[in-house]
């Protein structure tokens, strides 16, 4: 018999929280839908009393999605759980997903409290979640550096209070993969109602092994994986999901399974960073660009008499190279709007006719659009910020030259033209932009990739400014680069002037 690990998909809650990169709500409705249909059985979606948008985000994903539990994080505090409630009013399976820090350091310095008290007040919060939900998750904070047999006490606590799915976070990615394997085997063999609920684990990765102590924790019972695309969160991120998934589906002999489909994990990837304007490392295993190419001869002999000499996964399994139909300046709106159905994308009448145009725009440039551009256009179209927009640009650069830049904007409803000297055509592209807003914005972080190598391939620019102190992130598309990079300064400086 195979056991099935269930995907608890916190990239727009635990993944959101890295600074400068959080989504609204449109864009969180386009993740939602596409991790629904990778397949993943719970999508955390917010923390709604944070703020009123992560409320009207978990509303609004509760209505969206139909076949994931959605869930709602809390702190063990009524109000919390409360508002929680009512932002997953539309959810058809709701969570809500509740918890407290049950280490030493979160008992005595951040409450200020005891052991007994602790347990009393995540008791508390699991009975009225349960009142007024149908499932209740708990959370144990960094249980990773908490002692073992205190936590099997508040696990069992809960569990007998209506919890059903325990989380043991460990919150600060400190704890070594055989010591949270151990952590998981002890609860379940400790705490004496485990078989009422499913363990979870939930690991970030600031020493690199989020990955690794979720493995363990799996196979030593865990049933429930927390993870992110491409790994992302605060700091150093949180597990990823294509990793766990394609581990665990690559050692086929541990009898675990997951309900993910593997083939769109490329394009859940690239929609996530291309929304949250985080660019994925190249070496990034599974979703990294050159995480499938072989570049020594040696490997490529080997790789090429037999693919799995070198290649234990075939790029197919993630979505690569898998043939699709490549459409071109002469395709219609309805291939289009095909195609984007296809790769999981829906857009209303309007947004398909402002989507086209743009469509048409890079088919004349790019001859052949295929189903990666897709995603760039559509996600880019989407998060757009309207108040500040490239209106024209030119550039004079060249060998022994003083770069020059020439930058229309439409800015607050007016244009505006203003020229720039530089180092080069971004930099003086950048110093024209800042004239034209009378600002001083600093560029912290300028990242440039193409998707498929081609010189005439579309240029994919993240960038990172800071403003007043604050990091913002930004993000552009194009095959002139030059653009591209104008249009990420835009998109990063249009969220940090609106702030
Ligand atoms: O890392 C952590 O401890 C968390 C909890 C709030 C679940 O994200
Ligand atoms: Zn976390």
């Amino acid at each position: 018999m195979k056991d099935k690990v269930y995907i608890f998909d916190t990239t727009l809650r635990d993944g959101e929280q890295v600074p400068g990169c959080q989504l609204n709500t449109v864009e969180k409705i386009e993740v939602a839908r596409m991790l629904e249909s990778l397949g993943v059985d719970v999508i955390e979606a917010g923390f709604p009393v944070s703020s009123p948008g992560d409320f009207s985000s978990v509303v609004e994903i509760s209505k969206a999605v139909a076949n994931p539990t959605i869930c709602a994080l809390t702190r063990a505090v009524e109000k919390d759980i409360e508002v929680a409630a009512a932002a997953l009013e539309f959810a058809k399976q709701g969570r809500i997903h509740t918890g407290i820090g049950t280490s030493d350091f979160h008992i005595k310095y951040k409450f200020n409290s005891t052991p007994e008290e602790i347990i009393e007040r995540a008791v508390k919060a699991v009975k009225f979640a349960r009142n007024l939900i149908g499932e209740v998750e708990f959370y144990a904070e960094d249980a990773g550096r908490t002692d073992n047999k205190y936590l099997a006490r508040v696990v069992e606590a809960v569990i007998a209070a209506g919890a059903t799915v325990i989380n043991i976070p460990d919150t600060t990615g400190y704890t070594l993969p055989h010591e949270y394997g151990a952590k998981i085997k002890y609860l379940a063999e400790h705490v004496p109602n485990i078989h009422k609920a499913i363990l979870s684990t939930h690991c970030h990765n600031d020493l690199g092994m989020a990955t690794a102590n979720t493995i363990s924790g799996v196979l030593s019972g865990a049933r429930q994986v927390e993870v992110t695309i491409n790994g992302i969160g605060e700091r150093a991120g949180n597990t990823a999901l294509e990793e766990v998934v394609m581990i665990l589906k690559s050692h086929k002999k541990q009898g675990l399974y997951t309900d993910v489909n593997s083939k769109k994990i490329i394009t859940a990837s690239r929609l996530v960073s291309t929304l949250m304007r985080m660019p994925v490392q190249p070496n990034k295993a599974i979703v990294g660009r050159n995480a499938f190419a072989h570049s020594s001869g040696i490997h490529q002999d080997g790789f090429l008499k037999k693919r799995e000499t070198y290649e234990i996964i075939n790029p197919k399994d993630v979505g690569l190279n898998q043939s699709s139909i490549i459409l071109t300046a002469r395709s219609g709106r309805a291939a289009l709007k095909h195609r984007l159905e296809s790769i999981g994308v829906k857009l209303t009448k309007s947004e398909l006719d402002e989507t086209y145009l743009r469509f048409l725009e890079l088919a004349d440039r790019k001859k052949e659009i295929n189903d990666d551009d897709l995603m760039v256009l559509v996600a880019r179209d989407r998060s757009v910020d309207k108040s500040i927009r490239l209106v024209g640009l030119q550039v004079f650069c060249g060998k022994n030259l003083q770069a020059t830049a020439t930058v229309t904007l439409c800015y607050n409803g007016q244009e505006l033209t203003e020229a720039g000297l530089g180092n080069g055509p971004v930099d003086a592209s950048l110093n024209a932009v800042r004239s034209i807003v009378k600002q001083k914005i600093h560029l912290e972080d300028f990242v440039i990739q193409t998707i498929t190598r081609g010189s005439s391939d579309i240029g994919k620019v993240h960038m990172s400014i800071d403003y007043k102190g604050i990091l913002y992130y930004g993000f552009g598309a194009n095959t002139d680069i030059v653009q591209a990079s104008v249009e990420a300064f835009l998109d990063a400086a249009g969220k940090a002037l609106k702030a």
